[in-house]
């Protein structure tokens, strides 16, 4: 129990008040502009394991067949060695991997360990160990062919809602778990991100979360910590460097048919910059025959009809938006606002039937409640929107037909709130002639 725990009332409101008082500004998050349904409980999840023992268990999909286990543990002596098989209780295989630890001001975190494994058989189901201590876990790899399901999901946070949301996630199954930016809204407060870590540990350490960052990721603190993203950087590694970039903070992966590319809404992504750069180098790179559908996280909508948040992403929807536009991406997800809402296909605000569906999901069950007000009239180009906590799902059956639906926490997880049926962009032959599909063609 020892250090976080006790630290965990007095500690964080101690800095965040010192913090507040100093520095108020940084501190804040953007949400303070517009009135939201009451919030529910913050739920603060106990270490109730030995000191040695891991906690806070997630795993994330690393190259093809690989995955990256991280895991926490107070003692640091403990090693970071991942014993693995396909049989309960009998690990055939074992992996060493690396570990570290990092300081925000007084809060020393524990010893993170990160030991990635394999390479792992598809749809299969894997026991393991860390450190050779605690629990066993297990988790189900994702298949490498059509069909497979994501569950995506942003702006989590860790209350009853947060729970609720998990819960109802859980009753179905899916392959792999996709959230676009604010994971546990400790905003500083480190003790709430090892509380964050243990209240998803147990969806997390079963199915990989692949995560991006949001506003909520950020605590810079001026001078002392003016790059931000500390804990995240450290507590939630994505396989970056597997595709070419070099930040933690965007990158893409490619499972069963599907290349996602996880954008950073608070990453520099002018067109000098090197997101941007990174961007137009893995776009070009995609091959629609192995990859027919091509998905984009971020953090801040560049659609968004919901009065919160209104024109935070509009910067980057005018840095990017034409490269994935171009490159006939078929959906981009986004968090921020703390409602759902489905567009049409767009581009350049209007209708296209070759620009991406743009859909707003963050829903998860943050601490600041939901963002009731949408604009009117509605625009055309809105197609459902509500401001209700649940999740989505986006089942890829195959090469050119996938299914979207919105399930709100309030229903059984069976009914569909909202749904559609997509075909891919690259079945579509009015779509086929992009400009960079010109190019290669002249190549040829
Ligand atoms: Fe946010």
């Amino acid at each position: 129990m020892a250090k976080y725990t006790k630290s965990l009332i007095s500690f964080p409101i101690l800095l965040h008040t010192l913090c507040f008082l100093l520095f108020p500004q940084p501190l804040l998050s953007q949400d303070n502009d517009f009135v939201r349904q009451p919030a529910s409980q913050l739920i603060i999840t106990p270490h109730q394991r030995s000191n040695s023992d891991p906690q806070q268990v997630h795993i994330s999909l690393v190259g093809k067949d690989k995955m990256r286990v991280s895991w926490i543990t107070e003692d640091n002596e403990a090693k970071s060695v991942v014993e693995y098989g396909t049989k309960e209780g009998v690990y055939s295989e074992k992996s060493m991997g690396e570990h570290t630890s990092y300081q925000y001001f007084f809060y020393n975190s524990g010893k993170i360990h990160n030991t990635v494994i394999g390479p792992l058989e598809p749809n299969t189901t894997y026991f393991y160990k860390c450190g050779g201590l605690g629990p066993e876990f297990s988790f189900k790899t994702p298949p490498s062919k059509f069909p497979i399901e994501f569950v995506i999901v942003g702006d989590l946070g860790q209350t009853e809602w947060t729970a609720s949301t998990l819960k109802h996630v859980d009753k179905s199954d899916y392959d792999v778990f996709l959230l676009p930016g604010d994971l546990s809204y400790a905003d500083s407060q480190q003790p709430l991100w090892d509380s964050f870590g243990r209240l998803v540990e147990p969806y997390a350490s079963k199915r990989p979360w692949m995560v991006t960052e949001g506003n909520h990721e950020i605590e810079i603190f001026p001078i002392i910590y003016p790059n931000g993203f500390k804990a995240y950087n450290a507590r939630w590694p994505m396989p970056f460097q597997q595709s070419g970039s070099n930040s933690n903070l965007y990158y893409s992966f490619e499972v069963a048919g599907t290349h996602i590319i996880m954008l950073g809404s608070y990453s520099d992504f002018n067109v000098e910059s090197q997101q941007y750069n990174w961007l137009q180098l893995d776009l070009a790179k995609i091959d629609r025959v192995k990859t027919p559908w091509v998905i984009t996280l971020l953090h801040a909508p560049w659609y968004n009809s919901n009065e919160a948040h209104q024109g935070e992403g509009e910067s980057m929807r005018q840095a990017m938006e034409e490269l994935l536009y171009e490159a006939r991406v078929d959906l981009v997800f986004a968090g921020h606002v703390h409602a759902y809402e489905r567009f049409t296909r767009i581009y350049d605000n209007q209708a296209d039937s070759c620009g991406p569906m743009y859909v707003t999901i963050g829903d998860g069950g943050n601490r600041e409640g939901l963002a009731l007000k949408f604009e009117k009239p509605t625009s055309p180009l809105s197609l459902f929107r509500e401001p209700s906590f649940g999740h989505g799902r986006l089942r890829i059956l195959n090469e050119t037909h996938a299914h979207w639906s919105w399930h709100r926490n309030n229903d059984t997880n069976a009914i569909v709130a909202d749904g559609i049926w997509i075909e891919s962009l690259s079945n579509l032959k009015a779509c086929s002639e992009t400009p960079n599909n010109q190019v290669a063609h002249e190549e040829l």
